[in-house]
């Protein structure tokens, strides 16, 4: 009896196509109401001998089956695999995905110069809000509430009092106000103007640059500006000191340069800060003076590379912005 149970078995598990006809048969046999478990029950009803015999000849066939069944599994997978394997071709002719690295954004690229030139000098950099208020952007600065200087800044007003910084002069404020002289600050970020047209973008980058010492004049100031733009411009162009005006600095000066086709480019604003600055964070102007200047990154940008539109650095072209890949 016992035999054609086996021999059953093996028939209907060689009939069998996939695992899931093979569960099924072993659960069949196998399970916990299975034929097998049925035989299993029925010992107890034996005399002990005959008890000992079936027992050990039904955990053979138990042991049979469970070998058998395994056996399939493996040859079913196998199958399985081969199929997939011969339905699923590798083209290796085809060219591969490449995956692209980043690389920085140029006026990135154009800030970490500035910044390696003057950390040389001992400067270090600082970062401050870009939602300001009035004083820090524009009162501290010695820009009073009817002064022209106001208009040309074509400020985003959020109210009477907050508003997109214009400028990153305000860090001047918040900087002297935070520390004691002597220092030596590099204020880079964005600044917000309502302008847009081929050189003005409502948002674009100034660095701000801020020494306040013992005995610091123009001379100062003028020595450091001719060697960060010999540095940056690889001396391919001339400079030129233009007197100014700014509010915050008495003795302001713009600085042009020329470059090899004589065209003049407009590309910072500096000066000795004036005395009511000075006062306007208590810093004794009797003791310490100080000079500042204030640079466009995208104009820098632009000049070093002849880009023409200023737009072009914020339209996110990867043509455009690839161009800037290996410097
Ligand atoms: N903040 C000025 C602007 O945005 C630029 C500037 C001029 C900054 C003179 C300075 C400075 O620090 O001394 O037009």
């Amino acid at each position: 009896m016992f035999n054609k149970l086996l021999e059953d078995i093996k028939i209907s598990i060689k009939k069998s196509e996939n695992i899931e006809e093979i569960e099924k048969i072993r659960i069949q046999y196998l399970g916990k109401k299975g034929i097998l478990s049925n035989h299993m029950k029925k010992l107890k009803f034996l005399d002990v001998d005959k008890k000992k015999e079936c027992s050990i000849i039904l955990n053979h066939i138990k042991n049979k089956i469970i070998i058998i069944i395994n056996q399939k599994k493996i040859f079913l997978k196998e199958k399985l695999l081969n199929q997939r394997i011969l339905n699923e071709k590798i083209d290796i002719s085809l060219p591969g995905r490449r995956i692209e690295n980043g690389f920085l954004h140029p006026i990135t690229h154009t800030i970490n110069d500035i910044k390696h030139f003057f950390y040389q000098l001992g400067f270090t950099t600082i970062y401050g809000p870009e939602i300001e208020d009035e004083y820090h952007n524009f009162d501290a600065l010695n820009i009073d509430k009817n002064h022209p200087a106001r208009d040309s800044h074509d400020t985003f007003w959020f109210d009477s009092n907050r508003l997109l910084r214009t400028q990153t002069s305000s860090m001047q404020i918040r900087a002297m106000n935070q520390d004691h002289p002597p220092m030596r600050l590099l204020v880079p970020g964005k600044v917000y103007r309502n302008d847009y047209d081929i050189t003005h973008t409502p948002m674009f980058h100034q660095i701000e640059g801020l020494i306040v010492d013992k005995n610091i004049n123009f001379s100062h100031l003028k020595w450091i500006i001719y060697h960060f733009l010999y540095y940056f411009f690889d001396k391919n162009i001339s400079i030129r000191f233009r007197p100014s005006y700014f509010p915050f600095t008495v003795l302001s000066a713009e600085v042009d340069v020329i470059d090899q086709n004589g065209v003049i480019l407009e590309i910072l604003g500096c000066g000795i800060v004036h005395p009511k600055v000075l006062q306007n964070v208590n810093i004794d102007s009797n003791v310490y003076s100080a000079c500042a200047f204030g640079l466009g990154i995208e104009r820098m940008t632009m000049i070093r590379y002849g880009i023409s539109d200023i737009r072009s650095f914020f339209e996110n072209d990867m043509r455009f912005l690839a161009q800037f890949k290996y410097i």
